[in-house]
């Protein structure tokens, strides 16, 4: 007689039911979107209870939270054990089991090995964190460990993840699911431009605003990989875990945590769970009610060129514009001309600094802005006094392939974790200074899980020193934002290119993943430094003003009307910021090609903003209409277009949006959508929203 007991975890919106049967490894029987209390968890069970069939072994083996290798499990295992040469197999039991209403655990045991295994769930606001750990008696390798695996819903046909090179992040892919496995694998210590550590299932029919969808982030800033499995019976499987060099031998290994959302509201659901998630619990703002501060970073503008006067002079214009953190960027220390040096060397440039940088800072303050720094800690060049101090500080062969002339220093090693608190602990307690842009150019040589738990004890450690101190966290651009370093840091650069066709279609990717106020967002150069294009001052003010807003370029260079422009659509951003950044932002789905918006509701539900891009020409002579999403159909909206200068010569109808406000049901704004005017590429219409009735 077989006995098996039932556990349930919810969220608001999704349920997931775990049976432990003879007292084995718990199986999820169900992930997906939420059961009713009191739904009969037995008889689901039952309804689930597969047949079986010629070909295959006399019993289904479970598909466990930790799939098993010590039967011969027809898929990918979630655990690989090894003691010296011999492979272990370990058969866990349940020894014991915790359960409250946001928190669920089983701790299971192989006694003859010694090995424990633990699986942990947590609930947060609508995310679920699942978390595996092995404790094992004797010191062991673990070649791999996957956070609690789950089943992947049937009713699907495709398996979506997001790639990206330098300047082009967020690059969404689909593969059908088929017979074996898919295997994502993020080899260069960290999460990478390559393979960010996020995915989802959409369920047949699903889109933007409608359907089921299952999603994961992995909360974890080194190397990773991601399998979706179809077994041959049909099931499918998804593992998410580290990636670390089989040299690891441990008594204890962590997956890491793995963040699971499930919407029936399309991929909508996901976004508000994970926006609310990260913004609302993950990121450890010292004030939350702080506003977002507008940015001037003078990179684009001066590169490696640093001179108070100049710097002084692009200051007060940046304030002028509407500024309110400056940040000083890459050139300031060691005898940094270029970026073949002075990595590692964090202190001043008495060449371009003679009286260090205190005379900027209170420039800066005068004008009303906070002062904030770039740095690269993990970072050394060998032409570096550090280097020639410490070569053995290096992470992996001296004689590697460099990367933008650089190396990485072993964080694994206390000295140089302490080496780099002690500099930036001297630069923040002897400047005022409340924000580091972090910078981490270069991939690792090693896929090390160490290094990655070496940065994460270096920023805790400067947190807990300079609890004020906003952190950036860039990686040549979006090459590291990922839930793991978002517990330290507030702030991401999604990608190093400021121009604003690519960046609507990255934001509009990231959304799903990443809350608008920690996703920072720059007014570039008139003529973009990654792409050479051209684009005028309201196109890019409105696109960085979806995010968190800042300014690249040198402000002296623009003109009275990108000025007058690009001022107006600061204070408009101002005067939005404190609802929109704390409100949920849904990626629309567009019938127009040429169209990539998104809404912004306001956390109340009484405001909202439509920002409808347009990225190219459309395919037909007439734009198609625009369907909004998380209204309340039965309420009364008031629209009004706040940008209506910004319409080409070659619009010469009456769309009821140019004439001025329009008053509709959240239904109708739903369904019929709304006509928006001709336009030219690179152009966003901002069409605010109240609720009215
Ligand atoms: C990286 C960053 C840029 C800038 C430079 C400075 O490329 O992504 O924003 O800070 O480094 O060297």
């Amino acid at each position: 007689m077989m006995s098996d007991t039932f556990y349930r975890l919810d969220t608001t919106s999704q349920t997931v039911v775990f049976r432990v049967r003879d007292n084995a490894l718990p199986e999820a029987i169900y992930w997906g979107v939420r059961l009713a209390d009191g739904d009969d968890l037995p008889a689901l069970a039952a309804s689930q209870q597969m047949d079986l069939s010629g070909g295959m072994l006399d019993k289904q083996l479970p598909l466990s939270v930790c799939p098993a290798q010590s039967a011969p499990f027809p898929g990918q295992p979630g655990l690989s054990l090894s003691d010296g040469n011999t492979r272990l197999y370990p058969t866990f039991c349940v020894n014991a089991v915790e359960e409250s209403t946001t928190a669920l655990s089983f701790d299971c045991r192989d006694n003859t090995l010694g090995i424990s295994y633990r699986a942990q769930f947590r609930v947060k606001g609508d995310v679920l964190i699942a978390r595996a750990t092995i404790s094992s008696d004797k010191a062991i390798t673990c070649h791999w460990l996957a956070a609690p695996v789950l089943p992947a819903p049937q009713l699907s046909d495709e398996i979506l993840d997001w790639h990206g090179t330098w300047l082009r992040e967020y690059h969404r892919q689909s593969t059908p699911w088929s017979h074996g496995i898919r295997l994502r694998e993020a080899r260069t210590g960290r999460s990478g431009h390559e393979h960010p550590p996020i995915a989802a299932i959409p369920s047949r029919g699903a889109t933007r605003t409608a359907g089921v969808v299952h999603a994961l982030q992995f909360a974890w800033s080194g190397g990773h990989r991601f399998i979706a499995e179809e077994l041959p019976d049909g099931r499918r499987q998804l593992q998410m875990g580290k990636a670390w060099d089989s040299e690891a031998v441990n008594h204890h290994f962590d997956s890491g945590e793995l963040l699971l959302a499930v919407s029936d509201v399309g991929e909508a659901g996901i976004a508000s769970a994970f926006q609310r998630y990260i913004r609302d619990q993950l990121v450890p703002w010292a004030d939350p009610k702080r506003a977002r501060p507008v940015h001037y970073n003078c990179w684009e503008a001066i590169y490696f060129e640093h001179s108070f006067d100049t710097l002084a002079q692009i200051a007060e214009q940046a304030a002028e514009l509407g500024a309110e953190r400056f940040v000083l960027d890459d050139g300031w220390f060691g005898q940094r001309d270029d970026d073949t040096s002075s990595l590692g060397d964090w202190f001043i440039d008495r060449r371009k600094w003679p009286d260090g940088l205190t005379p900027l800072i209170d420039k800066v303050q005068s004008l009303g802005m906070t002062f904030g720094l770039w740095v690269e800690p993990e970072m050394v060049n060998q032409n570096s006094a550090l280097y020639r101090a410490h070569p053995e500080w290096l992470l992996g062969d001296p004689e590697q392939v460099t990367g933008r002339f650089q190396h990485v220093l072993d964080l694994a090693l206390p000295a140089v974790r302490d080496y780099l608190f002690d500099a930036l602990d001297a630069l923040l307690n002897s400047h005022d200074i409340d924000y580091l842009k972090w910078d981490h150019n270069r991939l690792l040589p090693v896929v090390d899980a160490r290094q990655t738990e070496g940065v994460y004890q270096l920023l805790s450690r400067l947190r807990h020193a300079h609890p004020r101190v906003e952190i950036e966290s860039c990686a040549s651009g979006g090459g590291r934002i990922d839930a793991g370093i978002l517990a330290y840091t507030h702030r991401v650069w999604l990608s190093d290119s400021n121009d604003a066709i690519e960046r609507l279609r990255m934001q509009h990717e990231a959304a799903l993943f990443l809350p608008p106020a920690i996703t920072g967002s720059h007014v570039g150069a008139r003529t973009s430094h990654s792409s050479g294009r051209i684009l005028p001052m309201p196109f890019r003010g409105w696109v960085a003003a979806q995010r968190h807003l800042g300014f690249e370029m040198d402000p002296r260079d623009l003109t009275h009307e990108e000025i007058s422009v690009l001022k107006r659509i600061t204070a408009w951003w101002k005067a939005t910021r404190d609802w929109r950044m704390n409100g949920i932002t849904i990626p629309l789905e567009s019938c127009d090609e040429a169209v990539t918006a998104e809404i912004q509701l306001a956390a109340d539900g009484q405001r909202f903003v439509l920002f409808c891009g347009i990225g190219q020409t459309p395919n037909q002579s007439l734009p198609r209409p625009q369907m909004l999403a998380g209204l309340v159909p039965e309420a009364r909206y008031r629209l009004q277009l706040i940008n209506p200068e910004d319409k080409p010569p070659q619009s010469r109808g009456q769309p009821a949006l140019l004439a001025g406000p329009l008053e509709l049901s959240g239904r109708m704004l739903m369904t019929a959508g709304l006509q928006l005017p001709v336009s030219w590429p690179a152009t966003m219409w901002v069409i605010e929203g109240e609720r009215i009735a």
